[in-house]
């Protein structure tokens, strides 16, 4: 089964939007299969974002991102990645679509509250990068009423 890394970012925790963020994952109906509170050393931030260190917003990034706790976290389902990433919206959140996690609680790029993997072979680099195999909890929906 598909899986993705997602990320809330420091300035997501710091604005009490956890909940609000991770809410909007479980109703559309993908499973939760890790999750931690993380904050990350510079190593870790500067090989997560890799990719851009040529870029001149690389320094900040990583300042941005090791200033504090993030919601360090894997979900599963079909089609799992792209979907999140529609749900996350664009990466300036001035042109995130309303209805999107950037649309609606985010303004500045610098400051756009949650990271997710942009593909399934990133998402397998991602996932490995931030967690353990033994931090993942393969478990399967249980179909009994909790609640009676
Ligand atoms: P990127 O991977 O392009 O976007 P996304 O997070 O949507 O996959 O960029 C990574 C992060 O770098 C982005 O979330 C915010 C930051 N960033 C800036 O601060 N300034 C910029 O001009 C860009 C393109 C990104």
């Amino acid at each position: 089964m598909e899986r993705t890394f997602l990320a809330i970012k420091p300035d997501g925790v710091q604005r009490g939007l956890v909940g609000e963020i991770i809410g909007r994952f479980e109703a559309k109906g993908f499973k939760l299969v890790g999750m931690k509170l993380i904050t990350a050393s510079r190593e870790l931030a500067e090989q997560h974002y890799g990719v851009h260190k040529e870029r001149p917003f690389f320094a900040g990034l990583v300042d941005f991102i090791t200033s504090g706790p993030m919601v360090a976290m894997v979900w599963e389902g079909n089609g799992v990645v792209a979907s999140a990433r529609k749900m996350i919206g664009a990466t300036n959140p001035l042109n995130s679509e309303p209805g999107t996690i950037r649309g609606d609680l985010a303004v500045n790029v610098g400051r756009n509250i949650i990271h997710g993997s942009d593909a399934v072979e990133t998402a397998r680099d991602e996932i490995s990068l931030w967690f353990k195999e033994e931090e993942l909890s393969a478990w399967t929906p249980c179909l009994t009423p909790w609640i009676v």
